[in-house]
């Protein structure tokens, strides 16, 4: 395997493995520990089939499945439809998925850890490539956030819900989407999480919260809640903390959730198609030291 970072504040390029085999424990180590250190892993020239892309995913943890039930490869329902493509009139994946500030699955009980993509079709004007997802490193938004905010803030936890990104998306002209369910709604019930995590790979301390799902700063009363979510979101979202991947077709990209957030772009129009497979692996097992301690050996001597 080769990695190649892309010198930037976020990600790298790995080559000479093929994902659609199954990967040795070592090479399984090599990615992950990779991926803590860069937050977004690109690997290019990838044939990879729904079947195979689910195995990959699952080495990092269980895969969340879709509350609607919808957009799902046919055979394969644990890889998702992402695409702006209708057949017969009727679309064939979620148009809009991901298109804001945000970090999947932080409004589960049970974060997400890692979102895997595959390019099957990327929509381009003029030969340039529409529809880059953006990333922003929270390694580095902790790091830099006001000392004084930092130790105030140390301690807190923020509420995330899923319902807050559905309902923005919704209220976007042309929305294609419907209000959720009572019963969906019930899947997806709203999580507490500290505003600070420690890591699981890197052991450095990230900032927890997001524009897309975080609601409420518990510890604090509701307007001051506001005004503080407010800083934290320009904060992390600034130019300097921030890296676009542009895709070409069979890029499969891996991002860390814990340490990153994304928005993928909508600067393609209908006839633009965009087509990605995608799995969302939470993170039950990267939290849990003896999955790190087998597949991390070099850290746990270390
Ligand atoms: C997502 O948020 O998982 C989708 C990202 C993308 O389609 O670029």
């Amino acid at each position: 395997m080769m990695i190649e970072p892309t010198g930037q504040i976020l990600g790298a390029t790995v080559t000479g493995i093929d994902l659609s085999q199954s990967l040795s424990q070592t090479d399984f180590g090599t990615i992950l520990q990779t991926l803590g250190q860069y937050g977004v892993l690109r690997f290019p020239r990838q044939m990879i089939g729904a079947g195979e892309l689910k195995v990959f995913s699952e080495r990092f943890g269980p895969i969340q499945g879709s509350v609607t039930g919808k957009f799902h490869d046919p055979e394969v329902p644990e890889v998702g439809i992402l695409s702006n493509i209708r057949e017969n009139g009727q679309p064939i994946g979620l148009a809009d998925a991901g298109q804001d500030w945000h970090t999947d699955m932080s409004y589960n009980q049970t974060i997400g850890f890692v979102n895997v993509l595959h390019a099957v079709k990327v929509p381009r004007r003029n030969g340039k490539a529409l529809g880059s997802t953006v990333f922003a490193n929270m390694h580095a938004a902790y790091e830099e956030l006001d000392p004084a905010l930092k130790s105030r803030l140390e301690g807190m936890t923020a509420t995330h819900d899923f319902n807050k990104f559905w309902e923005e998306m919704l209220r976007r002209p042309g929305s294609t989407r419907v209000p959720l369910t009572p019963e969906q709604r019930a899947k997806r019930p709203p999580s507490i999480h500290p505003v600070f995590l420690t890591h699981p790979i890197t052991g450095r301390r990230v900032l927890y919260v997001n524009p897309g799902y975080a609601m409420r700063i518990n510890e604090l009363d509701a307007a001051e809640s506001d005004r503080v979510l407010k800083l934290l979101f320009e904060h992390q979202l600034q130019p300097r903390y921030q890296y676009a991947h542009e895709w070409a077709e069979n890029d499969l990209l891996i991002w860390d959730h814990i340490g990153t957030l994304h928005n993928a772009i909508p600067d393609y129009t209908a006839e633009e198609h965009r087509l990605m497979r995608r799995c969302q692996v939470m993170a039950d097992w990267i939290f849990d030291p003896e999955f790190l301690r087998r597949s991390l050996p070099q850290r746990a001597a270390a």
